[in-house]
């Protein structure tokens, strides 16, 4: 858990825990916390080591092996918060529906949701058999105490539900939204219930140490926003307040969101993720600077040569511009084969770049946007400041 080191309400000095957990609640900081969204995982030697040994849903049941692995991924980048190593397909087992990762081709539901009658069987009373979870996040929180931020999360009711229905990754999501138009009340209820069931297991995680929770909406970007409005927002709505009501901060991420942005800031989390493909600025804009900001370089830029990684974390802290709300982050997660070093690379990036984008040096406009003299400058990226 973090606390502050504080003197009158002002901190003193920042640790990882209070620099992240300021900055989801838009309180000035001295520079961005950073951490990168899948930051354990199969681009890192020691994950791929333990891996060898241990399945993924093994390494997510046992609290010594998920502890390890976040506290590893963590001290080897330098972020400024963990997040608890785990699978957002975990509360499907407990719901009833088993499902394996097979190699190469991602998750796999082994009797997928497809009538109201299968959606009626799901059990909302087995959330605690996910306490593996929180018991690993007790651990590292009791790891780092306040110099790591802790993050816990879970899968969004639409994003969830999506896998639950399609039985695993889609391109189209026509079983989804045929279920969604079709058989609005079964929809509903299988929405009710994984927010039940998401309700228990992320206040585990805020017993057990967690500082904030991340919601996943991976996929939410499939929707137009009259059916994200329709069908997805009330619930997620439920959810978020839920969360928050426990005393914790919520950060809600989704992919392809652009349209979508300004219905999800009405959810009310805390903070909103964003992906690559928005500039940062423009969606921040879209949603009137009114939450925490958290993103956006693109993961696969950490293939690139220094010279334009440098430019792209650059572009990413002058969009945000000094403003107090930003946690710099990708726009999704890392992927295998990423160069750990160029990760690293970034958090010293953000670390060494960050004063030049403070607020003093880049104008800020009345509503909170650039002025022109504030703007980035020629293509590669030269930052016009003081
Ligand atoms: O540090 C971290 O962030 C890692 C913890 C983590 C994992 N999954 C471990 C994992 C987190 C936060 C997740 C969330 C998750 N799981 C999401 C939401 C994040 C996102 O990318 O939008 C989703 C959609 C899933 C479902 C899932 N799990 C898929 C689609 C896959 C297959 C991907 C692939 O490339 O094979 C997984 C497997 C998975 N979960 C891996 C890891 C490290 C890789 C597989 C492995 O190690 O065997």
């Amino acid at each position: 858990m973090s606390s502050l080191i504080e003197n009158a309400g002002e901190p003193l000095a920042f640790t990882g825990g209070s620099r992240f957990l300021r900055a989801c609640l838009k309180k000035p900081v001295d520079r961005p916390p950073v951490w990168f969204l899948r930051q354990a995982g199969r681009y890192m030697a020691e994950y791929r080591e333990v891996r060898k040994h241990h399945t993924l849903v093994e390494i997510c049941k046992r609290p010594d092996l998920a502890s390890e692995v976040t506290i590893t991924a963590a001290e080897k980048l330098g972020v400024d918060a963990a997040i608890i190593f785990a699978d957002l397909l975990l509360p499907l087992e407990p719901m009833g529906l088993d499902f394996e990762f097979v190699a190469g081709e991602g998750p796999l539901v082994h009797s997928p949701l497809r009538s109201p009658e299968a959606i009626d069987k799901l059990r909302v009373d087995r959330a605690g058999q996910l306490e593996y979870v929180a018991a690993a996040i007790e651990k590292v929180a009791g790891h780092f105490g306040d110099a790591m931020g802790m993050i816990g999360f879970c899968g969004a009711p639409f994003t969830l539900a999506s896998y639950m229905i399609e039985g695993g990754s889609s391109r189209n999501y026509v079983f989804t939204k045929q279920m969604m138009y079709s058989e609005p009340y079964a929809w509903q209820k299988l929405l009710d219930k994984l927010v039940t069931v998401l309700t228990v297991y992320a206040k585990q995680q805020v017993d057990a140490g967690a500082d904030v929770i991340q919601i996943f909406d991976s996929w939410v970007g499939s929707l137009s926003v009259e059916d994200y409005r329709d069908y997805v927002l009330p619930v997620t709505t439920r959810l978020v307040r839920a969360v928050q009501e426990m005393g914790v901060p919520v950060i809600y991420f989704g992919v392809e969101t652009a349209s979508l942005l300004p219905a999800m800031r009405e959810t009310g989390a805390d903070v909103i993720g964003l992906d690559w493909r928005t500039p940062l600025d423009e969606g921040w804009r879209s949603m009137g600077y009114g939450c925490a900001v958290q993103g956006n370089l693109d993961p696969i830029t950490l293939f690139a040569p220094e010279p334009i990684l440098e430019m792209r974390v650059k572009q990413v802290l002058a969009q945000a511009a000094g403003r107090a709300g930003h946690i710099f982050n990708l726009g999704h997660g890392i992927v295998p084969g990423t160069p750990v070093e160029n990760v690293q690379a970034v958090v010293r990036m953000v670390k060494a770049l960050s004063p030049q984008f403070s607020v003093k040096k880049i104008q800020v406009g009345p509503e909170g946007g650039l002025e022109p003299g504030g703007s980035l400058g020629g293509s590669l990226g030269g930052v016009k400041h003081g």
